[in-house]
C-alpha cells in the first residue's frame, strides 16, 4: 500500500521502518527537519533496538521518502497515520495542539486530492476526540463529508519502547475503531497479517482503551510495589508472595474482577484490607493506592445512593442485599450500606432477596439481621413482584434467571431501574434504565 506518517518520533519511526520492511511504500512527514535528514540518511531519529538496521534497511530499499510537505505526501498515499506527540500541559490536561495544527493542514490538503482517504490516529487522544476535532478539522477545511471523501479510524498503539520493532511484529492485539467496515478493512490490509486478534470496536471503545491499558499497568506496578513495601515491614521476601500469587491464573492474573459494576463487600475483602493498611500505619508504611481502596469503594456507594436520591421519589425497592448473588451474607455488604443510607433519608423502602428470606435464615446470618441490622429485617418482602409493583425506582443488586424475568414482566413504563449488576437483555426492560456507571 501507500501509506504516509505524520509525526516520526517513535511511533511514527518505528512504523515507517517496519511499513517499509514489509513491503509498503511510505512517506514520513515531520515538522522537524533534522529528523528527516537522518531518515534520507539511512540513520534512525530515534534510539531503539534494532532501529538503526531497519531504517538503513528501509531506505536503501528505496520504499521511503520523508518530506515536510503534508500535502504532497497526502496526495501520494491512500492511508495516512498521525502519530505527532500529545503530551500534558503543567496542570495535567493533554495538549493536542499539534494533532489540531496537523488536522487542519490534512484537511486542506484533502481538498485537492481525488479519491477516498482513510486517516488512522495512533497517538493517544482523549474519547471524542476522533469523531469531534479530528472529523470536524478535516470535514471543515477539506469541503468534503466523513464517509464520503475519507474515512477515519483510530487505531491504539501498543509498543513500548525499548523494545518497540518486537512489539510492532508481536502485540498484545489490533484494536480498531472505524467509521465505517471500508476504513476498519484499509487498516486490516496492513496489520491483519499479524499473529494476533484483530478487534473491531467503536471509535470511542479504542480511543477509551488505550488509556485503561497504560493506567492498568501503572496500577499493577504500584501494587506490586506497595506489596513489597509491606513485605519488607514484616520482614517477609515478596518474591516468592508475587511470585505465587501470579499462579492463580483463575482468580488473580485472570478475567475476574475485572467487570464494572457494584461496590465490593463481604467478610474477607473489606475485613482484609482493613487489617492490612492498620498494620502498613503502624509499621510507617506508606501505601497510598491500597490505602485509597476502601475510600474508592465508598465512593462508588455514594455514586449509586446519589443517582437514586436525584430522582426525588420516596418509594424503593432493592432487589438484594447479600454482598454478591448466590449467598447470605450480609457482613460488609454494600448493599446493605445503600438501604441505610436511604432509610436515613426517610425513603419508603422495602428490599427482597430470595437468598436472605427471613424464613430460610437460620444461624449467624439470622442472628445478624435480629441484632444487628432489625430494622432492615422488617423491610424484606418475599416476592419480587410485589416489591416492584409498590416501588417507583428497583434498585437491581442482584442477578439471576427468576428475578430478571420477574422484571421483564413486572416493570412499567413508570419504573426506573437502577442496575448495579449489567443486567442482561436491557431492551426487555420497561421503564426508564440507569446503569450504575455505563
Ligand atoms: N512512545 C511510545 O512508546 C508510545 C506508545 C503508544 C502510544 N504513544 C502515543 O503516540 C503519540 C506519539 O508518541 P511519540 O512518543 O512517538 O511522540 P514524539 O514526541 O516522540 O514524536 C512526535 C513527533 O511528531 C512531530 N510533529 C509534531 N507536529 C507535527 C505536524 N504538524 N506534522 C508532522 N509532524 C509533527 C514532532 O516533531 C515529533 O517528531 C503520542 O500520543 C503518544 O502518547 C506513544
Amino acid at each position: 500500500m501507500r501509506i504516509s506518517i505524520f509525526g516520526l518520533g517513535y511511533v511514527g519511526a518505528v512504523s515507517l521502518g517496519c511499513l517499509a520492511r514489509d513491503g509498503h511504500h511510505v512517506v514520513g512527514v515531520d515538522i522537524d527537519p533534522t529528523k528527516l535528514d537522518l531518515i534520507r540518511n539511512g540513520q534512525t531519529p530515534v534510539i531503539e533496538a534494532g532501529m538503526q538496521e531497519l531504517i538503513s534497511g528501509a531506505v536503501k530499499s528505496g520504499r521511503v521518502e520523508v518530506t515536510t510537505d503534508a500535502a504532497a505526501a497526502l496526495r501520494a498515499t491512500d492511508l495516512s497515520f498521525l502519530c505527532v506527540g500529545t503530551p500534558p500541559r503543567p496542570n495535567g490536561s493533554q495538549d493536542i495542539s499539534a494533532m489540531e495544527r496537523l488536522c487542519v493542514e490534512l484537511g486542506k490538503a484533502l481538498r485537492d486530492k481525488d479519491g477516498y482517504h482513510v486517516f488512522v490516529v495512533r497517538s493517544t487522544v482523549m474519547p471524542g476526540t476522533v469523531e469531534g476535532m479530528v472529523r470536524g478539522a478535516i470535514e471543515e477545511h477539506s469541503g468534503k463529508r466523513l464517509g464520503e471523501g475519507f474515512g477515519l479510524c483510530f487505531q491504539p498503539e501498543f509498543m513500548r519502547e525499548g523494545s518497540s520493532i518486537k512489539d510492532y511484529d508481536h502485540p498484545p492485539m489490533t484494536v480498531v475503531g472505524g467509521d465505517s467496515p471500508r476504513s476498519v478493512e484499509a487498516v486490516r490490509g496492513v496489520f491483519g497479517h499479524l499473529p494476533c486478534h484483530f478487534h473491531e470496536t467503536s471509535i470511542r471503545v479504542a480511543e477509551m482503551l488505550k488509556y485503561f491499558c497504560n493506567i492498568f499497568h501503572a496500577l499493577k506496578i504500584t501494587f506490586a510495589n506497595e506489596a513489597g513495601r509491606i513485605c519488607q515491614a514484616l520482614g517477609v521476601d515478596p518474591h516468592p508472595v508475587m511470585d505465587l500469587l501470579c499462579k492463580d491464573t483463575h482468580l488473580n492474573i485472570s478475567t475476574a474482577y475485572l467487570k464494572p459494576g457494584f461496590a465490593f463487600g463481604g467478610s474477607c475483602l473489606p475485613k482484609d484490607l482493613k487489617a492490612l493498611t492498620y498494620v502498613a500505619k503502624h509499621k510507617d508504611v506508606d501505601i497510598p493506592m491500597l490505602r485509597g481502596v476502601m475510600a474508592s469503594n465508598r465512593a462508588h456507594i455514594d455514586h449509586a445512593v446519589d443517582k437514586v436520591l436525584g430522582e426525588n421519589e420516596r418509594r424503593v425497592g432493592m432487589i438484594g442485599l447479600a454482598f454478591k448473588t448466590g449467598t447470605d451474607d450480609l457482613r460488609e455488604s454494600p448493599l446493605v450500606t445503600m438501604a441505610e443510607r436511604f432509610l436515613g433519608k426517610g425513603l419508603d423502602l422495602k428490599i427482597h432477596d430470595p437468598e436472605v428470606s427471613l424464613s430460610r435464615l437460620v444461624g449467624a446470618n439470622r442472628r445478624y439481621i435480629e441484632e444487628v441490622i432489625p430494622h432492615i429485617g422488617s423491610l424484606m418482602v418475599e416476592s419480587a413482584e410485589d416489591l416492584i409493583a409498590r416501588s417507583r425506582i428497583v434498585v437491581v443488586g442482584l442477578k439471576t434467571r427468576e428475578l430478571t424475568a420477574a422484571l421483564q414482566r413486572c416493570l412499567t413504563e413508570d419504573h426506573v431501574v437502577l442496575d448495579l449488576v449489567n443486567l442482561p437483555d436491557r431492551d426487555k426492560l420497561r421503564g426508564r434504565y440507569v446503569g450504575v456507571c455505563w
